[in-house]
């Protein structure tokens, strides 16, 4: 859907442009059509046969340069751009652009665009902290230009502080943030819940579930790509959180609820993806429980909270609720029952016994059972499954 969109990279005269060299790769494999602009003191750290090795197009620096295809080349990239991203960006690019000044390839191509201009600071922790550069960021904002934070840690010159280009995946990421989707979750704010709980009998042991979050990570991943606030409340998973998304972390079915529960009212759309644990220890031992002989023993049981149950009687005008059914058996009847007893728009019915889903793969089988319709979508990957929840929702009051 996004590729062969024309991205414009502005490589400055930082020492961290020789990192743009992977990412300028890596959006090529991806199929974007790149170009990269590099100032001329850019050149001083990378070269531009680097980057027009990487991309198979002519890496400009001079605006003057006649020696390619003849057009008014700075207005026709920024006409076909979808995309400018600066990385890094010196604090004198930063001050040119805040100040309209055009002297250069890169400053004048980025003056003629319309498209969405993402950049990158990157530079020592004074220089970026100076009043001015704090200032000519603040007005590259009020243009609508999009600042990415630089990181934090040892920077090339050894001090330690704010100012380090963020890594390649977390600029490609914010690319794609762009380029990816529409954005028609824009302004909406979108809580997720995903992964398993871990229920604890004692210090040592817990009881738990074969979800491994997923589904739940995808969708959050998706919502964040189509434009929405997203946060996640996920159970113990072995995923790294998705880039944009704010992450809390929990353990138990009690710690959900209470996590979802803070989150739930701000909420525009709720989907609730995890396994929640249906019972949990009435006691945890304060001791870890020996065998001492017994052939058998005994955890005794209590039910946890019914998280969906709950935000079904606490639903607020507007909001949707959104809940998963794993079945083994009649998962259609469940589930449809399920969607009026705990007051949910929809249910996202899947069952354990069909090859292709449910838990740990990456596709799933699933059944959107609404009060209006019943939309049963043949296999597909987790991703695509995400996608069509989120596509559902949005055909609710229209
Ligand atoms: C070794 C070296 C590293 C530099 N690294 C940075 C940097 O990371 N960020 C920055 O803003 N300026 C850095 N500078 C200063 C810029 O190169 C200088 O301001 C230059 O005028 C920027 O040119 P440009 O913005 O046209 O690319 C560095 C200079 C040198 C000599």
């Amino acid at each position: 859907m996004e590729n062969q969109k024309t991205v414009v990279l502005g490589v400055c005269g930082g020492i961290a442009a020789y990192k743009l060299a992977d990412l300028a790769s890596k959006l090529s494999k991806e199929q974007y059509d790149v170009h990269v602009i590099m100032t001329k003191n850019a050149t001083e750290f990378i070269t531009p046969l680097t980057f027009e090795t990487l991309t198979g197009n002519k890496c400009i620096v001079d605006t003057f340069d006649r020696d390619f295809q003849w057009d008014v080349k700075h207005i026709s990239l920024a006409k076909r751009a979808a995309l400018a991203l600066i990385a890094p960006a010196t604090a004198n690019v930063i001050a040119k652009l805040a100040n309209g000044i055009a002297d250069d390839m890169l400053t004048t191509t980025v003056l003629a665009m319309k498209c969405p201009v993402l950049v990158s600071p990157s530079m020592n922790t004074a220089m970026y902290e100076h009043p001015a550069t704090q200032r000519n960021m603040e007005t590259l904002r009020s243009y609508g230009y999009r600042l990415i934070e630089p990181e934090s840690g040892v920077l090339a010159c050894k001090d330690v502080g704010k100012g380090r280009l963020p890594k390649t995946e977390v600029l490609y990421e914010e690319i794609r943030q762009v380029l990816a989707y529409p954005k028609d979750l824009a302004g909406k704010q979108v809580l997720v819940t995903a992964g398993p709980t871990q229920e604890s009998v004692d210090p040592v042991r817990y009881l738990t579930n074969h979800s491994t979050g997923k589904m739940g990570y995808e969708i959050a991943r998706a919502a964040y790509l189509r434009g929405a606030e997203v946060t996640l409340v996920t159970g113990p998973c072995h995923l790294p959180p998705p880039y944009g998304v704010k992450a809390v972390q929990v353990t138990s079915a009690q710690d959900m609820f209470e996590a979802v529960k803070a989150e739930a009212d701000t909420s525009d759309i709720i989907i609730k993806a995890a396994a929640v644990a249906d019972f949990t220890p009435a006691e945890k031992a304060a001791e870890k429980i020996k065998k001492q002989g017994r052939k058998t023993a005994q955890i005794n049981l209590r039910a946890t909270t019914d998280i969906l149950k709950y935000l079904g009687e606490h639903k607020h005008e507007g909001q949707l609720l959104c809940g998963f059914s794993m079945e083994t058996e009649q998962m259609l009847e469940h589930s449809r029952e399920k969607l009026l007893r705990k007051n949910a728009d929809m249910i996202v019915a899947n069952s354990l016994r069909q090859q292709g889903a449910g838990f740990g793969g990456d596709t799933n089988i699933v059944t959107l059972i609404t009060r209006q319709d019943e939309t049963a979508l043949p296999q597909m990957s987790k991703e695509m499954v995400a996608h069509a929840v989120l596509d559902k929702l949005l055909t609710f009051g229209k």
